[in-house]
């Protein structure tokens, strides 16, 4: 097979066949630990704060040069670096994807001076701010301080932030609670449960159009008027953090109580930004600062770190290779650690969003787009789907993620939760001989990833190698991992059903028009 490089020449990786979709056995893992004393050194990488096993996986020393090889043919370290100097990266929006300037400068890159400078004053107002809710400085209409913050806001306007509330231990008073879904199930329950006086809200959304989030600020805005007056100050329980100025103000909001997004940084890349408020607000202005930090290190690593050392581009051509050449279409992501059981969600996003796309950039079809994602918390997940992934029919690959020092007194416990993960990843490589019922037959591939402590650094560091795995894997594919476009059809359809189940007429499709019909029948 060829790939072709920047230049559009031809670039020959026939020497192995390992970039061939291949219908041939995997080789056994156990035989190339036996035939390769260096395995271990060479694949399992990273430093005291963050350790990689990639030696589980089914690839040798010459897969792995194909690999790089193949990183370099398709000029990743180049695309990283126009991304990081702002090229419009996102080609069909024509716009950069700049989260990473929004972890401060890096050595190296030479940003528009604007730009770092919106950066810093955007990062101090939202600090200053949950500094204020953090300090009861910021009162509500009654005089009493804000103790719950509700953020409003779904999808990147969601994921980052309630991931990372959930991970962080809260230092201070502010109770944070997230409002994502539509279901009034759920909204009406956590509004129930909180004092309007006390209760301040922030509505994140870039474009300030999103059906969900619109309907939750209404709701909210709605219930703080009922309770306490119509002529309340909204900006004293509501704040908009958006890149849509207008319509924050056609909502309600002046400029005074919105925090600005940028057109040049993605939903699903920007808790790194005032996105990031409720995670300041719950955890402090000095956590939220640790943790651009450690993004911040992961960003220098990606650039600089010799190609068999860099984590994100290591990962992303395993997953690359297995997707391509084994043709897995799904992978798992198995945290063995509760605070971080919104991590499969967020990645979700992440990676099926950015790179879930069916042509290049330059139109051609590609042949295979972002695995699924998908996964669960660890053991809890041992009791529910890893039968499968041991005896099933189909080779997933996996990743356990585990945390060696645990923010606990109780060091039994999460011996038990380590041994767990590493016999996992174990039992997953050797299989057992049994008879049929028992036999369990090993070589299923998966990467151990250790995080030294689950501090603010280090979740930056996490989430920037994903982001960065993410954006390598999408350069591989030759798509733009920045735009969306596949989630507009849905949503319209729904606008144009909704007068429908409203009793109005509507043109539908005669399956979605049964339903409509039994629904109003039936509701
Ligand atoms: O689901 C599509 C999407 O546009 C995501 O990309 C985005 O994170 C989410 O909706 C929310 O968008 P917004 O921040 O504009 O409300």
């Amino acid at each position: 097979m060829s790939d072709v490089d920047a230049q559009g020449r031809s670039v020959d990786l026939t020497a192995t066949s390992l970039l061939q979709k291949s219908n041939t056995p995997l080789p056994k893992l156990s035989v190339l630990f036996e035939s390769d004393p260096d395995r271990v050194t060479r694949d399992i990488i990273g430093d005291e704060s963050l350790l990689v096993d990639l030696s589980r996986l089914h690839l040798d020393r010459q897969g792995w040069s194909t690999l790089l090889q193949l990183a370099d043919v398709k000029n990743v370290l180049a695309a990283a670096k126009a991304m990081f100097h702002g090229a419009p990266v996102n080609v069909s929006e024509q716009r950069p994807a700049l989260h990473t300037a929004l972890r401060g400068p890096h050595a190296g890159v030479d940003l528009d001076s604007a730009i770092e400078q919106t950066v810093q004053s955007d990062l101090a107002r939202m600090l200053q701010f949950a500094e204020a809710l953090r300090e009861g400085r910021h009162l509500g209409t009654t005089g009493k301080r804000i103790t719950d913050l509700v953020s409003i806001g779904i999808g990147g306007s969601h994921l980052g932030p309630a991931m990372l509330c959930q991970a962080l231990p809260a230092r201070g008073p502010v109770r944070v609670h997230f409002m994502a879904n539509i279901d009034a199930h759920q909204s009406e329950k956590l509004l129930a449960s909180l004092l309007p006086e006390q209760t301040m809200f922030c509505v994140t959304s870039k474009s300030f159009g999103t059906q969900e989030t619109l309907a939750n600020a209404r709701r909210a805005r709605q219930w703080l008027q009922q309770q306490l007056g119509h002529s309340i100050d909204l900006a004293k329980h509501m704040i908009a953090i958006s890149s849509n100025a207008d319509r924050v103000a056609q909502f309600g909001l002046d400029s005074a109580a919105m925090l600005p997004m940028h057109d040049w940084v993605g939903g699903r890349y920007s808790v790194w930004s005032a996105v990031g408020l409720p995670v300041a607000a719950v955890a402090g202005s000095e956590q939220f600062k640790a943790l651009l930090t450690g993004a911040r290190s992961m960003d220098e690593h990606f650039l600089n770190a010799d190609p068999w050392q860099n984590i994100p581009l290591r990962m992303a051509l395993a997953s690359h290779w297995y997707r391509r050449v084994v043709g897995a279409h799904s992978w798992g992501v198995v945290p063995y650690d509760d605070r971080l059981s919104l991590l499969p969600q967020y990645l979700q996003q992440l990676i099926m969003e950015s790179n879930g796309k069916r042509v290049t950039v330059d139109g051609e079809q590609v042949s295979h787009s972002a695995p699924v994602i998908w996964g669960g918390t660890g053991t809890n997940a041992q009791h529910a789907f890893f039968q499968c992934l041991h005896q099933g029919t189909d080779t997933v690959p996996i990743e356990l993620i585990g945390v060696a020092q645990a923010d606990h007194e109780h060091d039994g416990h999460h011996q038990l939760l380590l041994s767990n993960l590493l016999g996992q990843a174990a039992a997953l490589m050797q299989g057992r001989d049994g008879d049929a019922d028992r036999h369990i037959p090993g070589n299923r591939p998966a990467i151990t990833l250790l995080l030294r402590k689950l501090d603010a650094h280090g979740l930056g560091q996490l989430l920037a190698l994903y982001e960065h795995r993410t954006f390598v894997e999408g350069v591989l594919l030759g798509i733009n991992s920045f735009d969306q476009f596949g989630v507009e059809l849905g949503k319209q359809l729904a606008d144009r059903i909704l007068p429908a189940l409203q009793g109005e007429a509507a043109p539908l499709g005669p399956a979605t028009q049964r339903l409509v019909d039994w629904l109003r029948s039936t509701s």
